[in-house]
C-alpha cells in the first residue's frame, strides 16, 4: 500500500493556486485535484439539466484526464472543461458551493480520492476542512489587481470561453466572489493556521514553485 502524503494549496481566485498545484504535482509525481473544478461541475450540471445541486453532488463522478492540450475535466462521463469556466458559472458557483450538503458530499469524495495517495489538492478549504492534518499546507494570495489581470488573460488569451468582459468588470466580479467565499458559514476561504503563506503578486510561477519546493525539501515523501 502506498503511503499517503497530502499537500494542500488554498487561496482566492487568481492567486495562482491551480497553475502552481498542477506544476508542483507534475514535478514531484503526485496526483492533482482541483476542488474548484468539482464545485464548478456541480454548478454547471445542476443549471444545465435543472437538477438539485445536492443530488448532483451526492453522486458526482469526477476525474481529471491529462491531454497534450492541458487537463480535461470529466464530470459524469462528459468533458466539461470549457463549460465550467464561463462567466455564468463564475457568478453562480459561489452560491452553490455555500450549500452545506453540497460541501458535505464533495468533501467526502475528495477524501476518498486522496486515500493512500500522494496528492496535491487545491481549493478554498482543503487545509482547514478537507485535510486539517495534511502533511504540508500552503496559502497563496495576491493583490486584487494582479488576480483580476490573471483571470482576464486566462479567459481572453486562452479563449476558454466566448464571452469576454473588461478587466474592471472581472475585478468587481472577483471581489464579489471573494466576499461570498470568505463569509459563508461552511467551508469558508480561510488561511489555515499552520500554512505557509506566499504572496504571489510580484512572483513568477517559477519563483512560487521554487519557494514551495524549498519547504518540501525538509520532508520525506
Ligand atoms: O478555484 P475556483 O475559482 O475554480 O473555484 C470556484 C468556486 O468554487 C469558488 O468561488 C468557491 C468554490 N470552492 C469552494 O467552495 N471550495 C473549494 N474547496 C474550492 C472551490
Amino acid at each position: 500500500m502506498e503511503s499517503e502524503f497530502v499537500i494542500t494549496i488554498d487561496g482566492p481566485a487568481g492567486s495562482g493556486k491551480s497553475t502552481i498545484a498542477k506544476k508542483l504535482a507534475d514535478k514531484i509525481g503526485f496526483l492533482y485535484l482541483d476542488t474548484g473544478a468539482m464545485y464548478r461541475s456541480v454548478a454547471y450540471i445542476s443549471i444545465e439539466y435543472n437538477r438539485d445541486p445536492v443530488e448532483v453532488a451526492s453522486n458526482l463522478d469526477f476525474e481529471i484526464l491529462e491531454s497534450k492540450n492541458g487537463d480535461k475535466f470529466i464530470a459524469n462521463g462528459t468533458d466539461v472543461t470549457s463549460k465550467i469556466r464561463t462567466h455564468e458559472i463564475d457568478d453562480k458557483v459561489s452560491k452553490i458551493s455555500s450549500i452545506r450538503e453540497v460541501r458535505k458530499h464533495l468533501v467526502k469524495i475528495q477524501r476518498k480520492f486522496a486515500k493512500n495517495k500522494k496528492i496535491v489538492i487545491e481549493g478554498r478549504d482543503t487545509g482547514t476542512v478537507v485535510f486539517p492534518d495534511a502533511d504540508l499546507k500552503f496559502y497563496l494570495d495576491a493583490s486584487i489587481e494582479i488576480r483580476a489581470k490573471r483571470r482576464y488573460n486566462q479567459k481572453n488569451e486562452k479563449k476558454l470561453t466566448n464571452d469576454s468582459f473588461s478587466l474592471e468588470k472581472i475585478k468587481n466580479k472577483i471581489k464579489k466572489r471573494d466576499n461570498s467565499d470568505k463569509n459563508r458559514e461552511w467551508g469558508a476561504l480561510k488561511k489555515p493556521d499552520d500554512a505557509y503563506v506566499i504572496d504571489t503578486t510580484s512572483l513568477s510561477k517559477k519563483e512560487v514553485l521554487k519557494e514551495i519546493l524549498s519547504y518540501l525539501a525538509e520532508y520525506e515523501y
